[in-house]
């Protein structure tokens, strides 16, 4: 009989930063319910991938002075990199750079194009000329442009549009109709009333304000807008739209797809939307997780809060922190991430409680029967009987949370189970038992009963810790993979009344917590240490260049010879500006901290090649350059010398 199929999607990674643990968060769940499912009989597919385009990459990349490409590549390794270090095994990688992916999205685009689901018409928004920025009507103040002060007027912009509000209704009905399509259902209800119930609007799918995206294939001015592009990610992998997708026909709708909470409406209402304008089935589920925090706020580059899952790992090995992730917060709840609390659950859950199960196990039938586990006669006690009993109590459990993606309870149960066998040992005293040469067939049953208990831990922990799971399976030195299978959860006294023991190491060695912290706290970049302001104070490294990208900086010093505030701004002065026998104009952000008689007379390091730009409407054809600092302090930087012999026009270097 065919296998059933299962196919599961993490989002697309945005490839303009590295990622962080909480990225990994989510790969690491869907990892293990893709495990689960493996075992449990389904042909799984897992997808994950990157998300290569938009404005954001490509001007990381401008700034990096390299290509969107070579930046993306670059990226895209780390996070394969990172996957690989997690032991992240997904069965296909989409990049939205890739040719396929490309070609599939173009298609979409026509395909809904020429069923009039995708039509042309104007991005209406607020301009200020001057500034050359849109704004929307909030941002406004008191009506007028919040940089300058002037008016705003109405400009359009070519662009295309899905007609999003055409599938309100049916979204509706069936978000109504299919009780687990978002889940948890508090996010259902989320969807339902905050976007979907007030009413769709139909949404802007293309721009023209910058090329690193896929063209508009029959209007090549345009970039497809990047969700568009990204969703599509999901069928595009299976090799729909290609003459080989028999995978998109083998696997296609998806069965689940997990994604963080603040994406989930582009899940819920874009993506099926599009499915249904492309007549094509919708996902079965999207499960919307939530956010690992730091101190109670989203983890984020710009707050320097972020976590290396690298130093992490290096630290204290993959399985702890699958485990501590998948154990400290209810999966599609937040929680936050603490270095104590991933310390006291490694020492605690993992060392104390399943490590040493596993190494006084071990390290009995070692000590007692030369490692060879003896036969054992089938006169079950009531103690072991109660053993058996648990074993296939909890089993059934751990099947019911997986089945719904509640790990942290599941793995709550099998915790249970390494406790309640802990305890069997201290119930049933083996040291005092070993004593006494006619009660040696007790205890052979009591080195069985953990022996065998252990087996069935190995197995139920194998989705979330593969690397513990082997370490336990080594010890007991089992090696047939039918004793390794989800199946044989369910019969206790499988394994082979002569098993030999390989005792090894510990699996998990207890950390110094105190030793530990303060290591870690040394660890934090300074600027993060001890101190509530993040962001501001954080001083950014900038890529190290070489001397001819510094020589193409034409610096100057420059005399100021008048200097007048802008009227319309509050921010700005334009001053006058002499470089030898040239005068050039240059508009500052510095009213707040200079006058313009304070200017007058200042002799400044300017910036004279940079391209000239309009600021409120006044040219400004170099820049004079400044310090300033997190605390909004801001000072002028002018030349060390009384005696005034440097004269304007002298270069700077
Ligand atoms: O959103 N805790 O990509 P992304 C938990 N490219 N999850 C977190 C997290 C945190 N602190 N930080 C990020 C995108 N994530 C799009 C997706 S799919 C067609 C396109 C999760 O790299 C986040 O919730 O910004 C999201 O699910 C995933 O990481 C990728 O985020
Ligand atoms: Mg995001």
């Amino acid at each position: 009989m065919d296998k059933e199929k299962f196919y599961i999607t993490t989002p697309i990674y945005y490839t303009n930063n590295y990622l962080h643990i909480g990225h990994s968060y989510c790969t690491i769940a869907t990892d293990t319910m893709a495990r689960y499912k493996k075992m449990r009989g389904y042909d799984v597919k897992f997808l994950t991938g990157s998300d290569e385009h938009g404005q954001k990459i490509e001007e990381s990349a401008k700034q990096k002075g390299i290509s969107p490409k070579e930046y993306v590549d670059h990226i895209t390794n780390h996070i394969k990199e990172l996957w690989s270090l997690l032991n992240i095994d997904y069965d296909y990688y989409i990049r939205t750079t890739d040719e396929k992916h490309i070609k599939a999205v173009q298609k979409i685009f026509k395909a809904l194009y020429d069923k009039g689901d995708i039509y042309k018409g104007y991005y209406e928004g607020l301009y200020c000329t001057p500034c050359e920025t849109f704004f929307t009507e909030s941002q406004l103040k008191d009506g007028k442009c919040p940089d300058c002060g002037r008016e705003v007027h109405k400009v359009k912009e070519e662009s295309y549009f899905f007609k999003l509000s055409k599938y309100q209704d049916r979204l509706i009905k069936h978000i109504e109709e299919n009780e687990d399509f978002i889940s948890p259902s508090s996010r259902k209800n989320e969807m339902l009333n905050n976007f979907l119930r007030p009413g769709l609007e139909d949404l802007c799918v293309s721009r023209t304000s910058f090329k690193w995206g896929i063209p508009v294939e029959f209007d090549k001015e345009h970039v497809v807008y990047v969700w568009i592009d990204a969703l599509s990610n999901y069928i595009s992998a299976l090799g729909y739209g290609t003459d080989n997708d028999s995978d998109f026909k083998k696997y296609w709708p998806a069965d689940i797809h997990v994604v963080g909470k603040e994406i989930v409406r582009f899940h819920t209402i874009i993506w099926p939307a599009m499915l249904m304008a492309l007549d094509l089935p919708l996902p079965k589920q999207i499960f919307g997780h939530g956010w690992l925090l730091i101190d109670g706020g989203k983890m984020s580059k710009s707050k320097g809060n972020v976590v290396d899952p690298k130093v992490l790992v290096d630290r204290y090995g993959v399985d702890a922190i699958r485990y501590f992730l998948l154990r400290e917060v209810a999966f599609g709840q937040d929680g936050n991430f603490t270095n104590k609390a991933l310390i006291e659950r490694i020492n605690f859950d993992l060392a104390n409680d399943l490590g040493n199960l596993l190494s006084r196990t071990v390290g009995m039938i070692d000590k007692y029967f030369e490692g060879t586990l003896p036969k054992v006669q089938d006169n079950n006690d009531k103690l072991e009987q109660e053993i058996i009993d648990f074993c296939s109590d909890i089993v059934l459990k751990v099947e019911d949370y997986m089945d719904k993606m509640q790990f942290s309870n599941a793995l709550t149960e099998i915790w249970n189970l390494v406790r309640r066998v802990n305890k069997y040992i201290d119930e049933t005293t083996p040291w005092v038992l070993a004593k006494d040469e006619t009660k040696k067939q007790k205890l052979a049953n009591i080195m069985y009963t953990l022996a065998e208990s252990l087996r069935i831990i190995g197995i139920l922990i194998n989705p979330a810790m593969p690397n513990t799971s082997k370490a336990i399976f080594e010890q007991l030195s089992i090696n047939n993979e039918d004793l390794k299978s989800w199946d044989s959860t369910k019969s206790f006294g499988l394994l082979p009344k002569d098993l030999a023991i390989t005792k090894g190491n510990v699996i998990f060695p207890r950390i110094d917590i105190e030793k530990e912290l303060e290591e870690l706290e040394a660890m934090k970049p300074k600027n993060t240490q001890n101190s509530n302001k993040t962001e501001d104070n954080k001083i950014e490294e900038k890529e190290q260049i070489g001397f001819e990208d510094f020589l193409k900086m034409d610096f100057k010093i420059g005399e100021i010879l008048e200097c007048e505030k802008i009227k319309k701004s509050n921010k700005l002065l334009k001053s006058q500006v002499k470089i030898g026998d040239k005068i050039i104009q240059i508009v500052s952000g510095i009213a707040n901290y200079y006058t313009p008689e304070e200017m007058v007379g200042k002799r400044v390091v300017v910036l004279t090649n940079l391209k000239p730009a309009k600021l409120c409407g006044e040219i400004s054809e170099g820049m004079i350059l400044a310090a300033s600092d997190s605390d909004n302090n801001l000072k002028i930087i002018t030349v060390e010398d009384n005696e005034n012999v440097i004269k304007s026009g002298a270069e700077v270097r």
